[in-house]
């Protein structure tokens, strides 16, 4: 398995909306278990195949390293759409791989319905709360060219333009290897 490495803002490939798996074959498996590793690597808890550099509309989640989430099974979600949002709605601070140390505050839906294929294409439904639900509308934002950053308020975004833009330019550190938009690479600080 290998750790790819993870685009940051503002790359491309993470406007872009996803475009649907068609077929799997052996070369989309070893991605899909490439992109487990990558998020383990990273200590991530979702990942969006656009954040790795592919245009295919997969996301995997793990959340069972938060607290209280330990008996929460891994996911490996294609082509998901969400067929159904509560009405209420939750507050809890994000945070995405490709936009190291930035951290807010993000109103979502509590509750999700979501249909997708699992990694052995068999189509599945799932309703899902609290964290899990807020990661998967996370990850499926990403698949659609959208930033948690975008769901801010304006004041907020305006507020975070100069971080963002440091990010661009490279004037941040992770401890994964990072893509910029300019397509050059930087080791992570736990790499060679
Ligand atoms: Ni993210």
């Amino acid at each position: 398995m290998k750790v790819l490495p993870i685009y940051v803002y503002d790359h491309a490939i993470l406007k872009k909306k996803a475009q649907k798996v068609e077929q799997m074959d052996e070369s989309t498996r070893i991605f899909i278990e490439d992109m487990k590793h990558t998020m383990h690597n990273a200590e991530g808890i979702g990942l969006a195949a656009n954040q790795v550099g592919s245009p295919l509309a997969i996301t995997v989640i793990d959340i069972s390293p938060v607290e209280g989430y330990e008996s929460t099974k891994p996911l490996v979600m294609i082509n998901p759409e969400i067929t159904y949002y509560s009405d209420e709605e939750s507050d809890y601070e994000e945070g995405c791989l490709s936009l190291p140390h930035v951290r807010e505050l993000v109103i979502r839906p509590e509750a999700i319905q979501v249909s997708y294929f699992d990694e052995h294409i068999k189509p599945q439904t799932m309703q899902a709360d609290g964290l899990l639900a807020r990661v998967m509308q996370h990850e499926i934002d990403h698949l659609n060219g959208i930033y948690f950053t975008d769901r801010l308020s304006q004041l907020k975004r305006t507020l975070l333009q100069a971080k963002l833009r440091r990010i661009s330019k490279g004037e941040t550190s992770a401890d994964y290897t990072i893509v910029l938009p300019d397509g050059s690479i930087i080791s992570g600080d736990d790499e060679e």
